[in-house]
């Protein structure tokens, strides 16, 4: 082999050897979601977003974008040289971008991206995208495309809205000493006797069902606990197209035991509602202020009956929730508390009823007592089905009651959302499933 001689000046030495430990000593720019990057205050950081582009506007020099990652509703501001700028760089594509944060000249924004590398990570064609970058689509529009609606603000709004309720309800029953219980999705009860099974292909050796509500799993529970709850999808065979009804829905559940009075699950319920409204007013009062604007409720209320009911109660009591109690005997499923006030002959339930939706949540005290809750299974044919049930009550009973929440109801009465197929991620109902 010849040896290569090499000629090279000090100067240029210097300098190739400045570059390199320039590169060397760079910090690779900080990955930051876009909800810290508008609310940085590092100005000069060199950092990097990545998201989806919610607007495009070119001018002779430069070229303005808006970056959003779902973690904020507002999304940042990137500017950059005209040279940057791509044919795919369009409304809707998902980009990388690297720069300096800054301080921006603009009143609309504290902070942009100056931007120094724009990388397309995955195109998307503005013709065929179903939402328009100047338009203002709204939920009934948007309700088409479950495949893409997340990108909308206003889903993507729904969204942390959700999951922060999610958190607060959690929060607020563990802060109670409640102990939360993975209650099964497969059942072989029919919990509410209303018979809106979806039957599980035979595979037990019993007729196995989706569940339509955990409480009697809860029951066998607060058997050993002072107060449970579950939270989990929840499935009823409705055959309705109404606003406020699913087939899958998901269901706050709560277990109390050692109690004897309605108040007592009032309380929970009331207290539940304030504090996990509370902590969405605290934690994401953009999102909430979004649908407060811009989400007009509708004048169509449900389809049955007993909805304009609790419609016309809720307005006669001035448009706020309300609690109804005692509800007649034949009205309730089997476990419900008999007041024994024959012949009126009413059982230990209490509704809450809310503006917008009516009926938010269910509950009753239970029939712990051995010999009525007896005769009230063999009279609806059911002792064999609920001997478990009925053994509850000979080791150790207590008097114990709960309740039931629906959680796309509480989520619509909060945002005033009309249509309970908005505040779900996929909604099923009769006739559709769609994904
Ligand atoms: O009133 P429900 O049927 O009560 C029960 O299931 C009790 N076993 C609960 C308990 O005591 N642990 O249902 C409770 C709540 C209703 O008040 C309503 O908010 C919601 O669940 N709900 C529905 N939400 C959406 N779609 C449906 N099809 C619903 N059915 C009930
Ligand atoms: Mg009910």
């Amino acid at each position: 082999m010849l040896p290569v001689k090499m000629c090279i000046s000090a100067s240029a030495a210097s300098r190739i050897i400045f570059q390199c430990l320039r590169f060397y000593c760079q910090k690779p720019p900080k990955k930051l979601r876009i909800c810290e990057a508008v609310s940085s205050s590092d100005m000069g950081t060199n950092v990097k977003v990545q998201g989806w582009v919610r607007s495009v506007r070119h001018q002779k020099q430069n070229l303005f974008l808006h970056v959003n990652d779902g973690s904020s509703l507002q999304s940042l501001q990137v500017v950059a040289s005209s040279q940057l700028n791509h044919r795919l760089l369009t409304f809707g594509s998902a980009v990388e971008v690297s720069g300096l944060l800054v301080k921006s000249p603009s009143r609309r924004q504290e902070v942009e991206l100056q931007a120094n590398q724009i990388h397309v990570v995955g195109e998307c064609n503005p013709v065929d995208f179903p939402f328009k970058v100047k338009e203002r689509h709204d939920l009934e529009y948007i309700r088409q495309f479950p495949h893409l609606r997340c990108r909308t603000n206003t889903f993507s709004s729904l969204l942390r809205i959700r999951s922060e309720a999610t958190t607060a309800i959690q929060l607020y029953f563990r802060d109670k000493g409640y102990v939360q219980v993975h209650t099964p999705v497969i059942t072989s009860n029919d919990c509410e006797g209303a018979g809106e099974l979806f039957q599980v292909e035979p595979f037990f050796s019993v007729p196995a069902y989706l569940v339509v509500s955990g409480q009697l799993h809860l029951e066998v529970i607060a058997g050993a606990f002072p107060g449970v709850f579950s939270f989990g999808p929840t499935f009823r065979a409705e055959n309705s197209q109404s606003r406020r009804h699913l087939a899958e829905f998901f269901m706050v559940e709560a277990e109390i035991s050692f109690t004897q009075s309605l108040e007592d699950l009032m309380k929970v319920m009331e207290e539940m509602f304030r504090s996990t409204t509370e902590h969405l007013l605290a934690q994401c009062p953009e999102d909430v202020a979004l649908f407060h604007k811009h989400v007009t409720p509708g004048h169509n209320w449900g389809c049955d009956l007993q909805t304009e009911h609790e419609k016309y109660l809720v307005k006669h009591c001035g448009n706020i929730p309300l609690f109804v109690t005692d509800y007649p005997y034949t009205l309730k499923p089997f476990y419900a508390r008999d007041n024994l006030d024959k012949p009126l002959h009413t059982v230990a339930a209490v509704d809450l009823l809310v503006p917008g939706v009516g009926e938010l949540c269910g509950g009753t005290l239970r029939e712990e007592r051995l010999d009525l809750l007896k005769t009230r299974l063999a009279l609806a044919g059911l002792d064999e089905t609920y001997r478990w049930y009925l053994d509850l009550r000979r080791f150790g009973s207590v008097p114990h009651g709960g309740f039931g929440m629906g959680f796309e109801r509480y989520l619509q009465c909060v945002l005033g959302v009309d249509n309970i197929r908005d505040v779900i991620p996929f909604p099923r109902y009769s006739h559709s499933c769609l994904l």
